[in-house]
């Protein structure tokens, strides 16, 4: 059967992506086969599609490491043909050929049924950005962080983590301040719940001091380096940071004062090899305790033809909240 995809390939050192036909035949032998509904852009398909070998080892290749769509072939005993999925992460858009193709085959394990409640698009308006941020509440939740114990801040609050991120804290009650480059999207910020607005250069220093001045009960941090690296001296007693991006840099400078004289904790998120249960749990939560009712807001919808352009914005940080592809 012929589909359409994104598909990126390596020629004399670059890399390029073009839209072509493919037949499902080419895709890997799983025994899911799923016509792919929605997908969404994340950081990570950025570098697999500009030839990241630390994401992707082999092309030409399909990115797409989000999907949502409908089961049209199974083997496995887990769904139905008809049934309506989530697929993010694993291997899927790194190694496997991604949700940026109409078509996708994929073993069942790595299959969450939509909850009710939730629809396909919605579910790629969160993708693995909202997965993540969600991944990143849990923690900092079953660590007993709570709204009453203070301010909590979220970086790279405009991307796709950050951005989910806030809402979500929001809408369970907590004080958010925003850190952002784009203190221009200070109103769209302030209307999804952040109560005060830091411009990421204060914070983007070489460390300023190993214990600075205690602010934040905890965070979610989407940028790493220089940042985090500051954030974790501005934590006040028994705080909680969930850190999960790099888009900053790879290195934290930091002492073990925050960690020994407050108590500091620091959880790494990695959303791609959660168990399958708590992703379940995470989609489950998107549909009833954490639903946001506003998360089509702040959506760019595109088609496959428009992915290349967004692609380009997002490595270079621009995006503004999520893209969300919609087939046909
Ligand atoms: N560990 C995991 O499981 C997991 C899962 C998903 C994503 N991630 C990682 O999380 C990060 C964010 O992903 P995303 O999909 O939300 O990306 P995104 O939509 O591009 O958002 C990243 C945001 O970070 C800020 N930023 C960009 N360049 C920066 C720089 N040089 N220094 C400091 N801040 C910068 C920008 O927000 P402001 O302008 O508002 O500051 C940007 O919008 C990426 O590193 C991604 O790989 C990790």
């Amino acid at each position: 059967m012929d589909y359409k995809a994104l598909i990126t390939s390596e020629k004399d050192k670059s890399f390029i992506n073009s839209i072509e036909i493919k037949d499902t035949e080419s895709l890997p032998e799983n025994d899911t086969l799923i016509k792919v509904k929605f997908s969404s852009l994340n950081y990570k398909d950025a570098l697999s599609a500009s030839g990241n070998k630390g994401v992707t080892r082999n092309y030409p290749h399909t990115p797409g490491i989000d999907a949502a769509g409908v089961i049209e072939k199974t083997t496995g005993s887990k769904f139905k043909i008809g049934d309506e999925v989530i697929v993010t992460g694993y291997d899927m858009g790194m190694n496997t050929s991604g949700g940026f193709g109409e078509y996708i085959s994929v073993p069942e394990t790595w299959i969450v049924k939509k909850p009710d409640n939730l629809s396909l698009s919605e579910s790629m308006a969160f993708g693995t950005a909202g997965l993540t941020a969600g991944l990143c509440l849990r923690k900092l939740l079953l660590h007993g962080l709570k709204p009453e114990d203070g301010e909590v801040f979220v970086s790279g609050v405009t991307g796709g983590v950050g951005i989910i991120s806030l809402m979500l804290f929001n809408k369970i009650g907590f004080d958010v301040t925003a850190i952002t480059g784009k203190t221009d999207q200070a109103d769209l910020l302030k209307s999804l719940g952040a109560k005060k607005i830091i411009d990421r250069n204060e914070l983007d220093l070489d460390l300023i001091s190993p214990l600075q001045k205690p602010i934040y009960a905890g965070g979610i941090d989407a940028v790493g380096g220089k940042i985090l690296s500051n954030l974790i001296c501005s934590t006040s007693q028994r705080a909680a940071i969930a850190c999960c991006g790099m888009v900053g840099g790879i290195s934290l400078d930091t002492s073990i004062f925050p960690f020994i004289l407050r108590g500091l904790s620091l959880f790494g998120i990695d959303s791609a090899e959660s168990l399958l249960e708590t992703k379940e749990e995470i989609w489950n939560n998107f549909a009833t305790d954490w639903k946001l009712e506003n998360i089509d807001q702040n959506i760019n919808n595109i088609s496959l033809e428009d992915l290349p352009r967004e692609i380009e914005k997002i490595l270079k940080g621009d995006q503004v909240g999520r893209v969300r592809i919609a087939y046909d």
